[in-house]
């Protein structure tokens, strides 16, 4: 069989100035990674740890690799491996995107969901579970990632050597986050060899314990979470190498979120979370330094992975990273507001088959109906039921005659209190007006509401 000629497509990713962000007196420059067939920095790995498999005979044909992954090595390995036609079996926490579960499956790999809650040395921790299964099934390759000097080879052979020819050997540092230290050690291995002047600037989520690390060299046993994904470690893996680290940055989710979404608004670069995080840092980084430098980071992966998170409002104000003015009454605990554009309606002379379609697609349970933007009723998933139970064609039959209509509207001025006794007795809570309508808050808003009270 010829070799698939996308792998021809893998790295050599284009270079792009940031022109339109304040970068002092640096240029800075964005080495595109999403830009690659599988839509990340991975597909390099995926392809260097296959072919080095192949190459030493631990994967023969008809083989099955097997990786732990939280996202996109997954995906390179999937790419490259289903091509080539081996069998592909990833294990992955249950905390991954739902998006990811589907491109792996899509792409042909099998997905085993293990529990995201537990550590390394439990049976049940992705990478003891797939390196369990790598030992039991015949003709498995596991690709450890996090110990296969494949990993940063490939970016000592590839990432590198692009990024010196593309800066036209000019090029002070590189701004780099750290998942399982490959791209890190890879890049340090080429530079020092190629341009040991060039130093790198360690990117790092805030609860991750690397920044510590760079800064002291302790080892932290206790790490946060965060919601960046691909990048910070709860431990130091072996295959990393920080010792051409010069400078490490905590970035917060914030920060990560607010410049990957500055990013796409100002220079049309669509980047995943943790682009975010190392835009954040290149930035800093560049804004303090006193003589012109010039900077290189990446966008590791393509933000379409991230759009029902990073850049969904919804989604980023229920994590509590977009704050809207506070109104300081009930408005405030409203998840999706009608005034903000962000609420899924029917209209009375809609078809119950609209209001089912309109529900299916947003995943919500119930909508408001409106008519010339007031509130005149609420339709849910039993009204639906009860009107269509053994009589289908009823789906033809209109919105305002299964509505409920009697409401019980909450003023936005009305207490807590009040939502609670509302919420309490079964009913769906609508805050509007004689004026508007502003939207339903519904108990996982209220949830939402109390935690956020807790920061
Ligand atoms: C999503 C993602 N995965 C992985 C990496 C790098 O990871 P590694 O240290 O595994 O090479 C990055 C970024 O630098 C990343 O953004």
């Amino acid at each position: 069989m010829p070799t698939p000629a996308l792998f021809k497509l893998i790295g050599n990713t284009p270079l792009v100035q940031v022109t339109r962000l304040d970068t002092g007196p640096c240029q800075l420059f964005l080495k595109l990674e999403s830009q690659n067939p599988g839509g990340s920095i991975k597909d390099r790995i995926g392809l260097s740890i296959i072919e080095a498999a192949e190459a030493d005979g631990r994967l023969q044909p008809g083989g099955t690799i097997v990786e732990a992954t939280a996202g996109n090595t997954g995906l390179g390995l999937a790419l490259v491996g289903r091509l080539k036609g081996y069998r592909v079996l990833l294990v992955v926490p249950d905390k991954m995107s739902t998006e990811k579960v589907l491109h792996l499956k899509a792409l042909g790999a099998e997905v085993r969901t293990t529990r995201s809650d537990v550590g390394k040395g439990h049976p049940d921790y992705y990478q003891d579970y797939a390196a369990r299964l790598a030992r039991e099934l015949p003709g498995a390759f596991f690709a450890d990632q996090f110990n296969n000097p494949a990993n940063p080879l490939a970016h000592e052979t590839t990432t590198g050597p692009e990024i010196w020819e593309q800066m036209g050997h000019e090029l002070d540092a590189i701004v780099v986050g750290v998942g399982s230290g490959g791209t890190l050690a890879g890049l340090t291995s080429y530079f020092r060899k190629a341009a040991p002047q060039v130093g790198f600037v360690l990117a790092d989520p805030k609860g991750s314990i690397l920044t510590e690390y760079v800064d002291t060299g302790r080892v932290s046993d206790t790490s946060g979470s965060w919601a960046v994904e691909g990048i910070g470690e709860d431990f130091i893996p072996a295959i990393a190498d920080l010792s051409g680290v010069r400078k490490a940055y905590t970035i917060t989710d914030q920060e990560s979120f607010d410049s990957a979404r500055s990013l796409l608004r100002a220079e049309g670069i669509l980047g995943g979370s943790s682009t975010g995080t190392l835009l954040a840092a290149a930035l800093k980084y560049c804004r303090e330094q006193t003589t012109p430098k010039r900077v290189v980071t990446f966008v590791c992966d393509t933000g379409t992975r991230y759009l029902s998170k990073v850049y969904n409002d919804g989604w980023m104000h229920d994590q509590g990273l977009l704050r809207r003015e506070p109104l300081h009454d009930l408005r405030d605990l409203i998840g999706r507001r009608h005034d903000e554009g962000d609420v899924v309606s029917v209209s009375p002379g809609d078809t119950l088959l609209t209001a089912f379609n309109r529900m299916r697609s947003t995943d919500v349970a119930q909508l408001p109906v409106l008519e010339n933007g007031k509130l005149v009723g609420i339709i849910d998933e039993s009204d639906l039921l009860l009107k269509v139970d053994n009589h289908a064609e009823q789906f033809s039959s209109l919105v305002g005659a299964t509505m409920t209509s009697r409401l019980e509207t909450l003023h936005p001025s009305a207490s807590v209190q009040a939502l609670r006794s509302t919420l309490d007795r079964g009913l769906t809570a609508v805050v509007a007006d004689a004026d508007a309508f502003y939207g339903l808050i519904t108990r996982f808003d209220l949830l939402n509401h109390l935690r956020r009270t807790l920061s």
